[in-house]
């Protein structure tokens, strides 16, 4: 391989254009190919962004010898079919979240990358902001303690609309696998695994969940309060507590770029600004992984992914969301 990571993405929807803008702020990427059903918006999409290939089928573009890695921006339901094409034409992937819509199907992704010794990773760019960067450093050294508690929330009101992605089913609408997958990953990064998980949701026309709010439990008697949803614009904050002082992320938690840190009275707040739309952090991280031949981020490992599902498939069953 040469030292520039060749790049495809399919998908050409509203984070794909964000994700090809901050492609181009890497020295190390190439974006080299790009697929859309429609022809028209991969030709569009491939002169915005100065892209070498425009394909008509994701077919295609896995096909394309010159990738070594594909961003999946589709909607939930397709990322395991998806994956499962990328990894079965020898390409690595970086996966939206969440990278499946139930823990089989996460399984079985982790498994065809190990097998083939592919990179795989989903794509939760919260893990690589530099303010989070800061949050595990002080947590790290014990800057508030133990923590005793964590609350987050997730809202922003969408109107309700049978079509829109947010809330058709049968592409993994509601708010709990979109946004609330950001406050459950923030408390298993700091957490764990909880012992026990209650969980209330108010599910729309069309059986997907418009609010959720979940309450976790851990053996070290730790509490999560997190909540999630499409019906208000709720503050989108999150607090650790610890036994010496806590930690705010300030709006919008999952790609801050304020903290605050109070202890013993006194609050130390750190401006920690992420770079262009906040997805180059992960991507410079799959381009390092790719480069050094690992297949999988030692920050993200696979295994979190498979925590983060399990924990998620428990609040489905406790809210009764199902996906086909
Ligand atoms: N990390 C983040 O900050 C972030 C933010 C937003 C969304 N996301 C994730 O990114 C994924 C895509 O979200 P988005 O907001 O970009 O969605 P979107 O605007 O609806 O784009 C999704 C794209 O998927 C393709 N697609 C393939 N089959 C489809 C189908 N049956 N119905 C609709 N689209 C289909 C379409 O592209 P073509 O027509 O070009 O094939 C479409 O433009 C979601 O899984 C979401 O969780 C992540």
């Amino acid at each position: 391989m040469s030292q520039k990571v060749y790049w495809g993405i399919i998908g050409l929807g509203k984070i794909a254009h964000k994700f090809a803008a901050d492609l181009q702020y890497s020295e190390v990427a190439v974006l080299h190919a790009v697929a859309s059903r429609s022809i028209e918006k991969a030709t569009d999409f491939a002169k915005t962004y100065q892209v070498s290939k425009a394909y008509h089928s994701y077919e295609d573009l896995v096909n394309d010898p010159k990738i070594d890695v594909v961003y999946i921006a589709t909607p939930h339901t397709l990322h395991f079919e998806n994956s499962m094409l990328c990894l079965q034409h020898h390409k690595s992937v970086l996966c939206e979240k969440p990278l499946g819509i139930n823990s089989t199907q996460v399984q079985t992704i982790i498994q065809e990358a190990r097998v083939r010794k592919l990179f795989l990773m989903e794509a939760i760019w919260t893990r690589f902001m530099p303010a989070i960067e800061k949050m595990i450093s002080l947590l790290d050294a014990k800057a508030i303690g133990d923590i005793i508690s964590v609350q987050a929330d997730f809202g922003f009101q969408s109107e309700f609309n049978t079509e829109s992605r947010l809330y058709n089913k049968k592409l993994g609408g509601g708010s709990l696998l979109d946004i609330g997958l950001y406050p459950i990953f923030l408390s298993l990064l700091v957490l764990g695994i909880p012992s026990d998980v209650k969980a209330m949701a108010r599910m729309t026309k069309t059986d997907v969940d418009s609010f959720c709010a979940m309450l976790f439990d851990y053996e070290n008697n730790a509490k999560a309060i997190l909540t999630s949803t499409l019906e208000a614009n709720t503050p989108t904050e999150a607090y650790l507590y610890g036994t010496k002082g806590s930690i705010k992320l300030h709006r919008r938690f999952h790609q801050p770029s304020t903290i605050t840190v109070s202890q013993n009275g006194k609050e130390t707040i750190y401006e920690l600004p992420f770079s262009g739309n906040g997805y180059i952090h992960e991507i410079e991280e799959v381009n390092s992984c790719i480069l050094h031949k690992q297949h999988e981020s030692t920050k993200l490992p696979l295994h979190l992914s498979e925590k983060l599902m399990a924990i998620i498939e428990r609040v489905k069953s406790k809210i009764g969301l199902q996906y086909e």
